[in-house]
């Protein structure tokens, strides 16, 4: 049985071990060529140990663009192959994934507002083609005209040759580069997987209809790439399944990739979903389990015998070792847990499982700046020891409190925290009570080791008066101790009104018959409390709030998985929603609620749960501790109710001045 340490075969090149980094577009690029954001992104990860590292979606037209590496011009290849030259150092296998956006350049139009052509195989309707965007702001369709864009543009064959050809030539500028594979996207929705998929492919000539017209141009280009790069490993990445009711199905792609593999394709890279439909295939959230989409790799071997890969929430070497043993994958990649920790392999395969810090699939930083590294990658700074040793003491044991902690030991200071809980990891123990967010938990334990190690005194169930606070013998006092749940005074006396954590941690007893207000104030307001509740058992009543979208810090920011999956469930299970509403009384077990047209709401209900905002001690305690010897700072929730990229971010800056 083969394990994740063996060797394997791709065609004729040999990768050191099972475990690799897939394409994830980083916008570390400068004017399309490797510049030092480049190198910071995959350095770290070629140097973690992993066997081979497939480069992002990158472009063979030829012109730089700011956010894609570009192999569509010979004056590129040379920094490709300084780039190149650098990855092998440490006998990693480097492969390009090359792909054109085919329907998927609707999301530059809809968000970067672009007035873009899009190619596709048919000129279907575009809210249908990326309905994910309809499903969270009903007046996409409206926004989508404002960018002036009219339709989707069929392509012709001729349009189609020419971009088998650009794939070719540039494939051959990536082996000239040094690359020693290359990737052809044809999943989540680029251009080739829109050629195998019923809705985007509605042609009628030989490219359209039966498998083999509808593989047609991806095997036309794998000829030509053949053509050009001999017997180099041509890799091609598919979507299992659209994850549609009426999409791609596994037994589809089966046919496909048999043809593929005829057609000379050397591994087959297995993901699953369509960016602007089902992104909860690609930016996967913490409701699917680790490694839930296994079972599409796994089909996908039993009908062919080239190498296949597996992805999708993996971030446990034991777990892939165990799928690699089990012949569910060949090699199995990990993204965001690469991008969490690079050293994940090597810490593993020599036993440092302690020290792996996991990723806790938050979907905020990812392809750029990992929220739990905020001065990794794009924003790297060396961690430099200090120069003179200081006295730091820290309020407050949440995840800044110790982030803060551990940073400052690290560089040479002599750091104690208190705690006046039995526990330390703050307000996370109500973030991981939520739904299916337990892997939040990932970050607090991997502190928790950490500061055991590094041997900082950390003083449970002590809250520290004032007058011992202005006692103490040190330099720096940090006060990282959070916020408070608040509910509107005029609700204050009523025992049925809930905040957030008082409703997620079950210490007020709550009705059978809910309401929850709160859409998109602190951190998302209440869409996840409300799932939360309603898996339970809760009746939810309806969900209501004065802002315009559910959730929309994670909506506006970038369409990820996490943000459609929840959008979904509300549609799915049909749960009322009120936006741009007004609270006006809850009494006599009666919510009224004013709707954005100012139509009044009686809805019946024996709870509510408000998940408003939070407020900080921070003005109070500036005034307490004005004339205290030694410097005051205040980092998280405290200095702003925020999140958790603030808070680690807030931390890290601190510790790292010190
Ligand atoms: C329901 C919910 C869901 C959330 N989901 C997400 C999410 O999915 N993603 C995201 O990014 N953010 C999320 N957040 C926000 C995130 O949890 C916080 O931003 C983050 O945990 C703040 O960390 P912190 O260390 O600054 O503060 P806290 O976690 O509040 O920690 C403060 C610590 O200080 C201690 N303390 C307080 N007073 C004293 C004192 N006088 N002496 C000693 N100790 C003291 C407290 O006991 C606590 O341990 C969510 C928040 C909530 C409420
Ligand atoms: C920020 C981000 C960027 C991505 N960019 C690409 C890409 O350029 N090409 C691609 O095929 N997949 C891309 N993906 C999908 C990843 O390759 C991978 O399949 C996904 O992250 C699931 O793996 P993971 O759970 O191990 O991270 C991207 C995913 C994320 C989150």
């Amino acid at each position: 049985m083969p394990r994740v340490t063996d060797p394997l075969k791709i065609r004729n090149m040999e990768i050191k071990n099972r475990l690799g980094f897939p394409p994830m577009m980083s916008g570390s690029i400068s004017n399309g060529i490797p510049g030092e954001k480049f190198y910071n992104v995959y350095e770290p990860i070629a140097k973690g140990g992993v066997g081979l590292i497939t480069v992002e979606a990158s472009s063979t037209d030829p012109m730089n663009n700011p956010i894609q590496p570009c192999l569509g011009l010979d004056k590129n290849i040379p920094a490709f192959k300084e780039f190149t030259d650098r990855i092998h150092t440490y006998g990693t296998k480097i492969g390009i994934q090359f792909a054109h956006g085919g329907i998927l350049t609707l999301m530059m139009v809809a968000i970067m507002r672009m007035n873009m052509p899009v190619w596709a195989p048919s000129s279907v309707d575009p809210v249908v083609a990326s309905d994910a965007y309809d499903l969270i702001n009903p007046n996409w369709r409206k926004d989508l005209e404002k960018t002036g864009f009219k339709e989707i543009h069929a392509m012709t064959v001729e349009e189609m040759d020419g971009v088998g050809n650009r794939f070719a030539a540039a494939a051959k500028r990536a082996i000239d580069a040094g690359f020693d594979y290359v990737e052809i996207h044809s999943a989540h929705g680029t251009l080739y997987h829109d050629f195998l998929s019923p809705y985007y492919n509605q042609r009628t000539d030989e490219y359209g209809g039966s498998w083999e017209n509808k593989t047609r141009f991806l095997r036309e280009t794998v000829a030509k790439m053949r053509e050009k790069i001999g017997d180099k490993p041509i890799v091609t990445r598919i979507s299992a399944e659209e994850l549609l009711d009426d999409g791609l199905k596994v037994e589809d792609q089966q046919k496909v990739a048999v043809l593929y593999e005829k057609a000379g394709v050397d591994c087959i890279d297995v993901s699953q979903g369509i960016q602007v439909r089902t992104p909860m295939g690609i930016n996967i959230p913490t409701y699917i389990p680790h490694g839930g989409f296994i079972h599409y790799p796994e089909a996908i071997k039993k009908v062919v015998n080239i190498p296949v890969i597996g992805v999708g929430s993996i971030i446990d070497v034991k777990m892939a070792d165990e799928f690699i043993q089990q012949g569910k994958a060949d090699i199995i990649y990990m993204g965001r847990q690469l991008i969490t920790d690079p050293e994940t392999p090597n810490k593993y395969f020599n036993g440092q499982t302690d020290d792996i810090k996991y990723c806790i699939g938050c979907q905020i930083g990812c392809g750029s700046v990992c929220v739990l590294n905020p001065f990794e990658r794009h924003n790297y700074q060396e961690l430099v020891p200090t120069e003179k040793s200081k006295k730091i003491i820290i309020i407050g044991a949440g995840i800044a409190g110790m982030e803060a902690a551990r940073v400052a030991k690290i560089r040479g200071h002599d750091v104690e925290l208190f705690e006046k809980s039995d526990k330390v990891g703050g307000l996370m123990h109500v973030v991981a009570a939520e739904y299916k967010k337990e892997q939040f938990m990932n970050i607090v334990n991997y502190q928790k080791t950490q500061l055991k190690k590094l041997n900082v005194p950390i003083h449970l169930n002590r809250e520290l008066t004032n007058q011992e606070i202005m006692d103490l013998d040190c330099d720096v006092l940090v006060f990282a101790v959070g916020t408070e749940a608040t509910i509107p005074v005029k609700f204050k006396d009523n025992p049925s009104v809930l905040t957030q954590d008082e409703a997620i941690m079950k210490t007020k007893s709550i009705g059978k018959n809910v309401v929850i207000w709160g859409l998109d104030t602190y951190w998302k307001g209440g869409a996840e409390t409300t799932i939360t509740l309603r898996e339970q058992g809760y009746n939810i009543k309806a969900i209501a709030g004065s802002e315009k979208l559910l959730a929309g810090i994670i909506t506006q920011a970038r369409l990820t998985g996490r943000v459609t999956w929840i959008h979904r469930y509300f549609k799915e299970n049909k749960i009322p929603m009120f936006t741009n509403a007004k609270l006006i009384d809850f009494s006599d077990n009666k919510v009224i609620i004013h709707d954005s047209d100012d139509k009044e709401h009686i809805i019946e209900a024996d709870t509510l749960v408000h998940c408003g905002a939070r407020t900080t001690p921070k003005k109070t305690l500036e005034k307490e501790f004005e004339n205290v010897r030694f410097k005051i700072n205040f980092i998280g929730d405290c200095k702003r109710p925020r999140d958790i990229q603030a808070a680690i971010r807030d931390a890290q800056t601190l510790a790292r001045s010190l």
